[in-house]
């Protein structure tokens, strides 16, 4: 069985690659999807995050990364998927996802959503909390892969320079 994880990945954390890392053991194939979110503006580009997901994911043969745009169903569709793998977090999550879920199967009923729990470790991690911890000084050692960890200090400090006058 092939499955979609798809997401906006802005950038990716361990929360995403403890999911990445199980359905991998789950599903035959699973295809890491980026998707443009209507409204969230980006930090990182559509490429730029494909890449950094792409590294993280080396390891795990079953996986890859591409990314999207339109409806996520028809996207699983095209690319003949028969589920569609979102993680679970906080309880704060549930209605979004219940929504999303509902949403995907009116559209395509065959295509089933699958949902991964978050590890506990990860229950509170968000791309948002990361960015934020990052534009403020602070660590995000073990929140985030250390390529991760890298682009976004960089990216950030471009940002810092871009806005000085
Ligand atoms: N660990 C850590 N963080 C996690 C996580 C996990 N296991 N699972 C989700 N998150 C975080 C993300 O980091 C993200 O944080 P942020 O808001 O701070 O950036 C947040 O939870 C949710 O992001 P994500 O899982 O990437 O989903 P999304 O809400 O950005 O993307 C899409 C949702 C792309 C799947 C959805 O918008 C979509 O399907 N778009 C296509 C258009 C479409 O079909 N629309 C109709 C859908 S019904």
């Amino acid at each position: 069985m092939r499955a979609v994880y798809p997401g906006s990945f802005d950038p990716v954390t361990n929360g995403h690659v403890d999911i990445i890392e199980r359905a991998a053991r789950v599903f035959d194939e699973v295809i890491v999807a980026v998707a443009p979110n209507r409204g969230k503006e980006p930090l990182f580009c559509i490429q730029e995050r494909m890449e950094m997901l792409s590294e993280v994911c080396a390891h795990l043969k079953n996986v890859s990364v591409d990314s999207f745009e339109g409806l996520l169903v028809s996207y699983a569709e095209r690319r003949q998927a028969g589920v569609i793998v979102r993680g679970l977090r906080a309880v704060s999550d549930f209605p979004y996802e219940f929504e999303m879920a509902l949403m995907n199967r009116r559209l395509n009923p065959s295509i089933e959503t699958v949902f991964l729990m978050t590890g506990a470790e990860n229950a509170y991690l968000s791309s948002s909390v990361v960015k934020e911890v990052t534009a403020l000084g602070g660590s995000i050692d073990g929140l985030a892969p250390d390529l991760v960890v890298e682009r976004l200090r960089l990216k950030l400090q471009e940002e810092v320079r871009e806005s000085e006058p």
